[in-house]
C-alpha cells in the first residue's frame, strides 16, 4: 500500500470530570487526510486546504508528530501529507489532535503497522505540544482509539478504552472565536483545595462507573467540573447560559469541550439531544457570535480509513 486516505475525528477532551485524562470522539465532524510514499526519502506537507496552516514541517503538528513516530522507526523513509482541514484551530474540539492523530496512523498503516495505537498517541502528543505548550493525551487518544478513553497514566503511557452507552448523544455548539490551549491553561491555578480535589475524583470515578452500568442518572450526577470550569467559563461568551438551556431541555450534562471555546452537553437519546441542539443554538442567536452546532453519536472507532 503506497497510500491511504482518512477521516481523523474531533473529539471532546476533559468531559467535565476528567481534566486531562478523559476524552471521546465524535462521528459527525472532522478532518480528511491523505498521505502517500514518496521517492525522495523525505517528509513533506504538501497540500492544506480548508485552513491556514503552516506548511514547514516543525511549524506543523502533523509534521513534527510524524517526525516523531519516523525518527522512532528509523531508514529513510519518505510521505507526503494533504489535509484537508474542517476543524478550526483553537475550536477545542481537537483540532491539532485530529492532525497529529491521523498523520501517524496513516504512516503506521503505509509501514505495515509496526507501531501499536498506544505508541502513535505518545508520537501524536509532540503535536500536541507545539500546539498548546503541553503533551496532553485526552484529544490524540479517542481520536486513535475511538469511544471514551482514559489515560490512566501518562508516564507511562496507560490508555484504557470505556464503554459507550448506546443512546448517548453529543451536542458540540462551536462559538467561531479562537481560545488558545496554552491560554486556556495558563488561567488555571497551579494547586487545589483537598476537599474539591476528592470531590472531582468522586465524580470520575462515577462518570467510568456510569459508563459501565450503563446508568445514565450516575452519568448525570458526575458530569461534574468544580476545578477547571469555574476558571475557564469567563473566555467563553453566554458560556452559563448555554449550559442552563442544555440542561432545563433534558442534557445529562453540559460542560466546557477541551480547552474551549466549544460546549459539549451529553444527552441520552436523539430526540433529547436535538432539543438541547435547539436550546443552546437559541442562545447563541442572541449574540454576535457566529458559531455551529453538531449532534453526533460517539465514534466507536476513531480514525477511519477511506
Ligand atoms: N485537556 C486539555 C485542556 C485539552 O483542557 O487543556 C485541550 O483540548
Amino acid at each position: 500500500m503506497n497510500e491511504i486516505h482518512l477521516f481523523a475525528p474531533a473529539t471532546v477532551a476533559n468531559v467535565s470530570c476528567g481534566f486531562d485524562v478523559l476524552g471521546f470522539a465524535l462521528d459527525s465532524v472532522g478532518d480528511w487526510m491523505t498521505i502517500r510514499r514518496n521517492n525522495v526519502g523525505e517528509l513533506r506537507i504538501t497540500k492544506i486546504t480548508g485552513q491556514s496552516l503552516p506548511m514547514e514541517i516543525l511549524k506543523n503538528v502533523s509534521g513534527v508528530s510524524a517526525l516523531a513516530l519516523l525518527k522512532a522507526y528509523g531508514g529513510e523513509q519518505g510521505f507526503d501529507i494533504e489535509i484537508e482541514k474542517n476543524i478550526k484551530p483553537g475550536s477545542g474540539i481537537g483540532s491539532s489532535a485530529a492532525s497529529s492523530a491521523g498523520a501517524v496512523f496513516g504512516i503506521n498503516e503505509l509501514l505495515g503497522k509496526p507501531f501499536s495505537k498506544e505508541e502513535l498517541v505518545g508520537f501524536a502528543m509532540k503535536g500536541e505540544a507545539l500546539a498548546g505548550g503541553t503533551e496532553h493525551a485526552d484529544n490524540v487518544t479517542p481520536c486513535i482509539f475511538g469511544g471514551f478513553t482514559l489515560i490512566q497514566s501518562c508516564q507511562p503511557l496507560r490508555v484504557v478504552s470505556l464503554p459507550s452507552p448506546e443512546e448517548l448523544y453529543a451536542v458540540v455548539l462551536h462559538p467561531q472565536i479562537e481560545v488558545k490551549t496554552s491560554d486556556a491553561r495558563a488561567i488555571l491555578k497551579t494547586h487545589v483545595l483537598l476537599k474539591k480535589a476528592v470531590r472531582q475524583s468522586g465524580y470520575l470515578g462515577g462518570f467510568v462507573s456510569g459508563l459501565f452500568m450503563n446508568d445514565y442518572n450516575l452519568i448525570a450526577d458526575s458530569l461534574k467540573d468544580e476545578i477547571v470550569e469555574p476558571a475557564r467559563s469567563m473566555l467563553i461568551p453566554l458560556f452559563d447560559e448555554v449550559k442552563l438551556a442544555a440542561l432545563e431541555n433534558g442534557a445529562l450534562g453540559c460542560g466546557i469541550s477541551g480547552s474551549g471555546p466549544s460546549i459539549f452537553a451529553l444527552n441520552r437519546g436523539e430526540k433529547i439531544a436535538g432539543q438541547v441542539a435547539e436550546a443552546m443554538r437559541k442562545v447563541y442567536q442572541k449574540s454576535q457570535i457566529p458559531f455551529d452546532v453538531h449532534l453526533s453519536k460517539v465514534n466507536p472507532q476513531g480514525i477511519k480509513v477511506d
